[in-house]
């Protein structure tokens, strides 16, 4: 299918180290125009100058100031090598290339209250979305938990800046948990939930909201992550040459494709964000584990994403 994205180049102008693990990344354009308009809770596909890593990171800065882009970075013990690219090889005048924005964890317009919970470096789409949020009529109260102080970044930012009274701090190593079942008790029938954060947050926000009657319209969640490793070995059948390849567990179908050069895939972010990779079921079922097609996309069964995408059946035929 034919990319969304269009992919330019930028320059490293300033980097921060946040947190122990984190990193706050500000680009610039090299032909100094405006960076392309975005809203809030958009990320972009940043890749290094050789093209071996690409990651989906989400805008933290200021929608309304295109002069540059912030990304923060978490260096992640599981990296497939693009966090610690950034961390350890990135520097001021590095030359980077990036996609322009794409949000696939907006606010919803229609919300009557917004109710953000971050975990961790899951705080990046809400920085830029509370840049949005600020002057407007709707409600909107932010929820930050992280695991110690040291852990919490722009949490100094947050607290003196023009939010500060919408913004609630959760410190597991101080004891002070995010209590999901009270949060969610006498919720607005209009308020919408948005999580975004380390699996087991997001998990439990979507639990809990189900076990407070809040519709899943009302959740939105994000997460940038790998394929999950569980699941049973199946075959995939490349319909169009007709090859056969065993997907192992614990391997993606992409992975499968690429190890035995079966056909060529465009694949721009490896983890289920851009929809460069998506390919249709001929038959078979896929189970899902992307951010890029819709709940109903997904129960349709028309198609996948080669990267994270694994199956329900035995066997499942691809067109490709
Ligand atoms: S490569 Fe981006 S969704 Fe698969």
């Amino acid at each position: 299918m034919a990319n969304k994205y269009e992919m330019f180049s930028v320059r490293v102008s300033a980097v921060e180290q946040a947190t122990p693990l984190i990193r706050r990344f500000t680009l610039v354009r090299e032909d100094g125009q405006p960076m392309p308009a975005f809203s809030g809770g958009s990320h972009v596909i940043v890749q290094d100058p050789a093209g071996s890593f690409s990651n989906a990171y989400s805008l933290m800065s200021d929608p309304r100031d295109l002069s540059h882009y912030q990304i923060g970075v978490r260096l992640e013990e599981q990296s497939r090598g693009g966090s610690a690219f950034m961390h350890q090889q990135v520097e001021v005048g590095t030359r980077l290339t990036i996609s322009t924005p794409n949000n696939l964890f907006a606010l919803d317009p229609g919300a009557g209250r917004h109710v953000l919970i971050a975990g961790g470096i899951g705080i990046t789409p809400f920085l830029a979305q509370l840049h949005d949020l600020e002057g407007g009529a709707t409600p909107y109260e932010l929820h930050y938990a992280f695991r110690s102080p040291e852990h919490g970044a722009f949490q100094a930012e947050l607290e003196q800046g023009p939010h500060a009274e919408h913004v609630r701090f959760y410190i597991d190593s101080l004891a002070r948990k995010l209590d999901l079942e009270a949060l969610f008790a006498g919720l607005a029938e209009d308020a919408h939930v948005y999580v975004c954060g380390p699996k087991p947050l997001i998990d439990a926000v979507i639990a809990g909201a189900k076990a407070a009657g809040i519709g899943d319209e009302r959740v939105h969640w994000e997460q940038f992550a790998a394929a999950p490793a569980e699941g049973a070995a199946f075959t995939v059948v490349l319909a169009r040459s007709g090859r056969e390849l065993r997907v192992e567990e614990g391997m993606t179908i992409l992975q499968a494709i690429e190890n035995v050069k079966a056909a060529k895939v465009e694949c721009l972010c490896r983890e289920g964000v851009c929809g460069t990779c998506e390919t249709a079921i001929l038959e078979g079922e896929a189970e899902h584990f992307d951010q890029y097609l819709s709940d109903e996309e997904k129960a349709s069964q028309q198609s996948l994403m080669l990267c994270v995408s694994r199956s329900r059946t035995p066997r499942l035929v691809i067109d490709l």
